[in-house]
């Protein structure tokens, strides 16, 4: 995700291919007298993902077989993003900006033993252990939609369990509004953490909200695995959030703590940069980031990323109908 660069920097998306963006920057920056490493947020990202990917060695895959059942909530006529790229170009600032980052620097990532926390405003607070994720709920096979902020597009089939199963075991009090969740906090493994320049200048832990509907929504899912397996570390092993209605950031990654609360709790891009990333982030063909069009994507599928092919974003990013009444009267430009 980017977020702050100079105004010379501004493109049109749907006037530019990726090759043409990370060119004209390199060059912009080379006029400014800006090397890439220098630069202190996360204005590299775009231009190594571009660089690097598919160059790397794919990593030694770790990955359990998961069983699971199908579910009317998956939408088997999408046609998948390849597995390999699935694993490779990935948002995860806690190992890194550039996309090729997480593959290559989270393969050690400890996801086991693991204890993810709920609680808050709740009869009944929980502590899940690795196993008991994936053994407290059925495992089923979502295939959704992720669209990112940043204006490309993957179908993936994710596999998991609603959040609300989980909530309703925890029972949330009446007083419950909102959920706050929490990526673990580990600097020693997670270089970005460590260091603000690796780590694209973000305040660690990582966090995440939803409002307490949204979070019982029945898409809403806890994903521990994709492509038949357990989550890969790059992916958010061993346990994140798929949110397919909403920008990829609300995502949050290798989960430690889910929070009832009666109040919006913080996010991390909506702190970083409030006047581009709302709370809501919810996909919008109409409403435009403040530095680039939302109304197309590049979906990544078969072929080279340079190759991607452009599609109309679509509203709620295709989950309109479920969704659409959860935001009745709330106007969406203004919550954005
Ligand atoms: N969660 C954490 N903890 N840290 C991150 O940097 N990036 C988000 C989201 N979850 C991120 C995160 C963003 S911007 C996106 S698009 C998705 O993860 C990407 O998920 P993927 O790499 O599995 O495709």
């Amino acid at each position: 995700m980017l977020i702050k660069k100079p105004s010379q920097l501004s493109l049109n998306e749907n006037e530019a291919t990726p090759e043409t963006i990370y060119k004209q920057r390199r060059t912009i920056l080379k006029a400014l007298g800006i090397t890439v490493a220098g630069l202190p947020l996360a204005q590299t990202a775009q231009a190594g993902l571009f660089d690097s990917f598919g160059k790397k060695d794919k990593p030694v895959d770790k990955r359990r077989v998961l069983t699971s059942e199908s579910s009317p909530y998956s939408n088997r006529a999408l046609s998948l993003t390849p597995e390999d790229k699935v694993l490779q170009y990935n948002n995860f600032y806690e190992f890194g900006t550039d996309k090729s980052d997480p593959a290559a620097r989270a393969q050690n990532f400890k996801t086991n033993p693991w204890n993810i926390e709920i609680g808050g405003l709740v009869s009944n607070p929980i502590t899940l252990g690795y196993e008991d994720i994936f053994k407290s709920f059925p495992i089923e096979e979502r295939i959704y939609r992720l669209r990112c902020v940043e204006a490309w597009s993957m179908n993936i089939p994710w596999l998991g369990f609603p959040l609300a199963s989980l909530l309703r075991k925890a029972g949330p009090l009446s007083n419950a509004k909102y959920v706050a969740f929490e990526t673990l906090y580990d600097p020693k493994q997670m270089p970005g953490q460590a260091s603000r320049r690796l780590g694209g200048g973000i305040d660690y832990p990582y966090v995440e909200g939803l409002r307490l509907d949204e979070a019982m929504h029945p898409l809403t899912l806890m994903s521990v695995g994709l492509y038949g397996k357990t989550l890969a570390p790059q992916n958010g092993a061993p346990i994140r959030l798929v949110v397919p209605w909403k920008y990829g950031f609300k995502s949050i990654k290798s989960v430690v703590r889910i929070t009832l609360t009666d109040n919006q709790p913080p996010t991390t891009w909506n702190l970083l940069a409030p006047n581009e990333y709302g709370f809501y982030a919810n996909v919008n063909p109409r409403v435009d980031h403040p530095r680039w069009s939302q109304a197309s994507e590049r979906f990544i599928g078969e072929g080279s990323i340079f190759s991607s092919r452009r599609q109309p974003t679509k509203m709620f990013n295709g989950y309109e109908a479920q969704v659409a009444s959860l935001y009745q009267g709330l106007d969406l430009k203004r919550n954005y």
